[in-house]
């Protein structure tokens, strides 16, 4: 949801601002803009739309400034516009700000400011900060920026520059991530950390209620509300920047299904010592299944789907209790949370903002939180008593495919952590469980490898088609939804899931000649169910697509096309499963010429509500 970045030093400021602009660009994408001290003033340049419009439009310009902000914008207060876009200024160009996050009380402020007789030049909430700091402004930028955030409602990262001192950026966070990159003579300021991992492998991450005042040799963090001065400790990444590039491959989604099998191979390495999965690392309690009487699930989007398939796994095998909800409806009800409920949050990202307001909501009645998260530090991470790292690299497509596999595999990993505990379930079972886990990796290797070709043959014909119902039972209903979100986040094509069962109570009204149903039949008990709702939507004309184990046999002439993935225990098998689900999103996308690691209206991060 918007990127920020912000730099100082001794190099050209607009083009490390660039370059920093284009890792972020999953953050959001509707325009674009810099600002950059220059000659004693300000330069802003911004432009709607992707950040390629932006760097044509400045192609020919001259800039020397070394101090500088930009922003990638997501649009939430006015729509997508050359006006609306950051950075913004006060009017006069004296006070230029960035921001993520959106100040839930601008009406107000902008009033208050209006009547004083401040003129606007854009619909935004971020533009009314910049007056109100400038309404704060005598000659210190800090003094400016910390009594203003005083008045702040709503969630916020901004980095601000003052026309008279470029010497300094400041920065405040609250709710929004921003990290600072340290430098040598230079500095960096972001949203997230691959913007400048080219540059530098240690950071600072700022926490709520911090203020950063950054010049090119000194870095200052305090708090913004009682003004004193803090210790940090730095974070240093071993992430490489090449991790966060492309790699030859046309897209990232595409170079992320394909390193799906050394991701979770370096999630399991870690936690397996001896044949047996040893989650120490995440600090949970050895005896975690006796301590909790519930289990409740919160997360969003993909890691929802990651969450829903776990809720099926737990009650089948721990007998636990388990609740999955998306956060955003989590956090406005009045869930049964308390000290007997271990609230698991699943992000990637770890700074998805209902996802870190339904933690707080259940930290709050007492819950212990554990986080999966692919982010170290973040906002989630922080506020956890628990985490376990999802280890799978820089996730740059929109459309998540490694940080799910991983998801799923920790929450395989926590399964197989609780059966240990659990006396009437035998060494013998768990050990051929874990072998199964162990496999996985080579398998997933073997159906990127095996099915692609396939694939992008059934992806021609539904590229054409405007609706796909995916169906399954059980976990694989969880899949389906995953395979069905993959699908129309990045094709744009109509897809839904259903519960295998529930077709004919509605949906099978929309099935007709030629409308693809994709059904995932991995549960070897479910199978012959799963199958007879295949019998259903086939005699009604539709096109089936079969998605199951080696091993299970069908009525051929029930199927137009089938993938068949190598044997696994079938409690483990969605992880293969998933594969062919996202590359037929990817080529189905690819031949309706979509943007495929940008798809329109969406983010990566969604930091705001
Ligand atoms: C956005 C992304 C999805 C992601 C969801 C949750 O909608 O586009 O890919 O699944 O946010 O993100 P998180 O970082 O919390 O996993």
């Amino acid at each position: 949801m918007c990127g920020i970045v912000g730099y100082i030093g001794n190099n050209d400021a607009a083009s490390i601002l660039i370059s920093g602009l284009k890792k972020l660009e999953y953050r959001g994408y509707d325009s674009a803009g810099i600002a950059v001290h220059e000659n004693s003033k300000i330069k802003i340049k911004k432009k709607k739309g992707k950040l390629d419009n932006l760097i044509s439009e400045i192609e020919s310009e001259i800039f020397s400034g070394k101090t500088g902000l930009g922003h990638t914008r997501w649009a939430t207060h006015g729509k997508p516009s050359d006006s609306n876009s950051h950075p913004h200024d006060d009017y006069n160009g004296e006070i230029v700000i960035v921001h993520n996050g959106i100040i839930e009380n601008f009406e107000s402020l902008k009033k208050d400011l209006t009547a004083k007789g401040h003129q606007f030049k854009s619909d935004t909430d971020t533009e009314v900060v910049a007056h109100l700091i400038s309404s704060n402004y005598e000659d210190d930028l800090k003094q400016a920026v910390e009594k203003s955030v005083q008045k702040l409602e709503g969630s916020f990262a901004m980095a601000v520059m003052a026309v008279d001192q470029d010497d300094r950026i400041i920065a405040v966070r609250k709710d929004s991530p921003l990290i600072i990159g340290i430098g040598e003579n230079e500095n960096f300021l972001a949203s997230d950390i691959p913007a400048y991992l080219s540059r530098t492998n240690d950071f600072y991450i700022l926490e709520d209620g911090e203020l950063a005042e950054i010049r090119k040799d000194s870095i200052d963090i305090y708090s913004f509300s009682s003004g004193e001065k803090k210790e940090k400790i730095k974070t240093h990444i071993d992430w490489d920047a090449e991790m966060a590039e492309k790699q030859g491959y046309v897209h990232f989604m595409l170079k992320e299904i394909n390193e799906q099998p050394e991701a979770l191979k370096w999630l399991l390495q870690d936690r397996l010592k001896d044949g047996q999965i040893d989650l120490r690392d995440s600090n949970i309690d050895k005896k975690w299944l006796s301590k909790y009487s519930k289990i409740h699930i919160v997360a969003c989007g993909t890691a929802y789907h990651s969450g829903l398939l776990a809720k099926y796994l737990y009650e089948e095998l721990l007998q636990i209790s388990v609740e999955v909800e998306v956060a955003s409806e989590y956090r406005y009800r009045k869930p049964l949370a308390d000290k007997s409920t271990l609230m698991i949050a699943v992000s990637q990202s770890g700074e998805t903002a209902d996802t870190l307001a339904a933690l707080r909501l259940a930290k709050k009645k007492g819950a212990d939180i554990l986080a999966f998260t692919n982010s170290r530090d973040s906002s989630i991470a922080r506020e956890s008593d628990m985490v376990l790292y999802l280890n799978a690299g820089p996730e740059i497509a929109v459309a998540s495919t490694k940080a799910y596999t991983n998801m799923v595999a920790a929450f395989y990993m926590l399964v197989l952590d609780g059966l240990r505990q659990k006396d009437d379930f035998s060494k013998k079972a768990l050990k051929k469980l874990t072998d199964e886990l162990i496999k996985l990796p080579e398998l997933m290797r073997l159906v990127i490898d095996n099915t692609e070709e396939k694939i992008k043959k059934i992806a021609e014909k539904y590229a054409e088609k405007a609706h796909i119902f995916f169906i399954g039972r059980n976990t694989d209903y969880a899949l389906a939804l995953e395979g069905a979100l993959k699908l129309k986040e990045i094709s744009y094509i109509h897809s839904e899931a259903y519960p295998a069962g529930e077709l004919k109570h509605g949906t099978l009204a929309l099935v007709e000649e030629g409308v693809p149903v994709i059904s995932i039949a991995l549960r070897k008990r479910l199978f012959a169910k799963l199958f007879s709702n295949l019998k259903e939507v086939k005699s009604r004309g539709a096109e089936t697509l079969l998605i199951t184990s080696a091993g299970n046999s069908y009525d051929e002439d029930t199927v137009d096309e089938v993938v068949e993935l190598p044997e696994v225990d079938d409690y483990f098998a969605g992880l293969l499963a998933v594969v062919p689900m996202q590359l037929l999103a990817y080529y189905t996308a690819l031949i309706c010429e979509r943007d495929i690691d940008q798809p329109r209206n969406l983010a990566k991060s969604v930091t705001v509500e």
